[in-house]
């Protein structure tokens, strides 16, 4: 493929200005740089009102021709893949384009065999194994719908996925270590089996010789499936609308949204950020830590890493084992080049001694990226300092999973970069803050300014609707504002035009009639030498209507009093926010509840916090369930 980068920062906003002024010229000069195998009639029709958008209309193609038939010639013997097990003393596997073509290809015609069609949705529930990847594309080569399922999360939520999307395949693997911690997935899915009438049939990867119990009729070896097929698979001509996978991500309330992501543009989206973003070379070595069962993993995992012909690394573990400097360990062993990851990971990192970075090699790195929350000063610096020796762009890239492929984010080297900010809008999004009465919040030169964040135009790879419920996609991003797709975040934006995004806007805290996002305190919290990690709520109060509540892990090796940890906190709130911010409440815990990606799930301890800890809702989704117990105990 004829490269799709921009080259200077000159160039970045000629494109910009392109993209604005005339979208359809725009998308489909870049559209160009892949394989139809049928062009489009027409670029965008879209109407937020009703809502309904369409990216090149009347196209056919195939995203498995683009991630790997076209590549065949040119780069044919590239690392594709490269697999990093949870064990370092397992072999890592290396596999080519033309292997993963091959690969991928096969098992698509087991998925056949197995009587799936096109438009079929096959929920995989898997490790971080290349048959995760070689799944989920031959799902795409065949036209079935990839409805992929994090591998933690528990058997009433797999359960429940299956069910939304009416699954009629399950893949799987028998059992998987991360850690040093065996985990039995077939047995979580036969748990989940137990209700979801629409399965008929699971393939199971070997991926430990542990014994694994069958089903018999229903439950099949992947290796023995694959000796009943040929190779040879033709890729099916999709609509570039047709649905190319489904992916649950939890709103504020309610359950899980089926995200509906389509062929044609979230391919070009996806492919277009990565490679512009991160500006990978010929011979780079490109490793995002994401799991695959999120949006990250899907788009800066496997297809745009694919589609751009890069190697991608693949890793099975944690980051904890066999010790904290795992991370870095693999960076020096592969020659990583760029490195992605999200702040949690970057916070937990920096607990530990300096010395697990710096016995290893790190200066194969050329670009640093952040993703999935905010990351604050302190974790930028470290970042910044101890991993990229000050010598390597950090892309801070925001979007979401309904945005398919990042939005707001540095094009590493092009763009100039701000601790903390995402700085300015990749080509073709158009992002407007709104303010509390509706209205857009229009820059005035030099002025900064602060509002919630929207979009006012479709991009490619937006989400088309949530499966099944086309009103709760309606009412989730369309209500808000009339005309605009609402983020549900709020941001910030300098004077230049930089954004910084400033958290959910539900985690907004009203505290005597003035408006606190509780991120910039979090900000300011994590700013004392002693402290790990903090998340602030509000709880409701007598005369301020709010007040503030915070939930705080120190160090291990912490001298200072929790009273005058409290009284420092307080003062470094006052300096940096004000004495409005001052917090009532200050709770040290020994760690936060999370999801499995990572975020703090703050629904929790505002609940903790408004003394409402007996309605807790769902919290087996939690990564750690136990903590919760600890943090009601000594609520205050
Ligand atoms: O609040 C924003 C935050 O994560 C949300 C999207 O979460 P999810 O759909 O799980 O996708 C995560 C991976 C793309 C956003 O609404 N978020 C994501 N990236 C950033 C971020 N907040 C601040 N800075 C970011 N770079």
């Amino acid at each position: 493929m004829k490269s799709l980068q921009i080259n200077t920062f000159k160039e970045y906003k000629e494109k910009y200005e392109q993209s604005v002024s005339d979208p359809e010229g725009f998308w489909s000069e870049v559209a160009e740089h892949f394989q139809w195998k049928k062009k489009w009639d027409k670029v965008l029709e879209w109407d937020f009102s009703k809502p309904e958008i369409k990216w090149f209309i009347g196209a056919k193609l195939n995203i498995t021709e683009n991630c790997l038939d076209r590549h065949l010639e040119t780069i044919g013997n590239k690392t594709a893949i490269i697999w990093e097990p949870n064990d370092p003393d397992e072999e890592s596997r290396y596999i080519t384009y033309r292997q993963l073509y091959v690969k991928v290809s096969r098992f698509a015609n087991v998925l056949k065999n197995n009587g799936i069609k096109k438009g079929d949705r096959v929920c995989l529930y898997m490790p971080m194994i290349p048959e995760l990847a070689i799944a989920m594309l031959a799902c795409a080569r065949i036209g079935a719908v990839h409805s992929i399922v994090f591998a933690g999360f528990s058997s009433s939520a797999l359960s429940s996925r299956i069910n939304d999307s009416q699954c009629k395949m399950l893949i799987t693997a028998n059992e998987v270590y991360r850690g040093t911690k065996p985990i039995n997935l077939k047995k979580v899915c036969d748990q989940a089996l137990e209700n979801t009438p629409s399965v008929e049939t699971v393939i199971v990867y070997r991926r430990t010789v542990e014994p694994t119990e069958m089903t018999p009729g229903r439950d099949k070896f992947w290796f023995d499936e694959l000796q009943k097929v040929d190779t040879p698979c033709e890729a099916e001509a999709m609509d570039a609308e047709d649905l190319l996978f489904i992916l649950y991500t939890s709103g504020s309330t309610g359950k899980p949204k089926g995200m509906v992501h389509t062929t044609g543009g979230y391919m070009v989206g996806s492919t277009y950020t990565f490679e512009n973003v991160f500006q990978c070379k010929k011979d780079d070595i490109y490793w995002c830590t994401a799991d695959i069962g999120w949006i990250t993993g899907h788009s800066y995992i496997i297809y745009g890493p694919l589609c751009a012909g890069a190697t991608t690394v693949m890793f099975e573990g944690v980051p904890s084992y066999p010790d904290y400097g795992r991370f870095w360990e693999i960076v020096d062993k592969l020659n990583v080049t760029h490195f992605y990851t999200a702040p949690t990971a970057i916070r937990a990192l920096a607990k530990h001694p300096l010395s697990l970075v710096e016995k290893h090699d790190l200066s194969s790195l050329k670009v640093l990226g952040s993703v999935g929350e905010p990351i604050n000063e302190e974790a930028w610096h470290w970042y910044n300092d101890n991993i990229g020796k000050s010598n390597c762009p950090i892309v801070d890239t925001w979007w979401q999973t309904e945005t398919g492929a990042m939005m707001i984010s540095p094009i590493a080297g092009i763009t100039p970069t701000r601790p903390t900010f995402a700085t300015l809008p990749l080509p073709g999004v158009q992002p407007v803050l709104m303010d509390e009465r509706g209205n857009e919040v229009v820059q005035k030169s030099m002025e900064a300014s602060e509002g919630r964040l929207a979009m006012k135009a479709p991009w490619p790879s937006i989400a088309r609707t949530i499966y099944g419920d086309h009103q709760r996609y309606k009412d989730t991003y369309f209500s808000a504002y009339k005309n605009m797709y609402f983020t549900g975040d709020g941001a910030y934006r300098d004077a230049s035009g930089n954004y910084r995004i400033t958290g959910r806007v539900d985690d907004v805290v009203i505290v005597s009639g003035h408006n606190l996002g509780t991120a910039p305190i979090e900000n300011a919290i994590d700013e004392h030498a002693d402290i790990v990690e903090c998340a602030v709520v509000g709880f409701p109060h007598d005369v301020k209507g709010n007040a503030l509540y915070a939930f705080v892990t120190k160090y291990d090796d912490c001298k200072t009093s929790d009273e005058d940890l409290k009284i420092e906190i307080n003062k470094l709130i006052a300096s940096t926010i004000g004495a409005i911010a001052k917090l009532d409440k200050v709770q040290f815990v020994s760690g936060l509840p999370k999801t499995r990606s990572g975020k703090i799930m703050r629904r929790i301890l505002r609940k903790i916090a408004s003394n409402e800890a007996d309605n807790l809702g769902d919290i087996s989704t939690l990564l750690n369930p136990d903590i919760v117990e600890e943090i009601k105990a000594g609520a205050l």
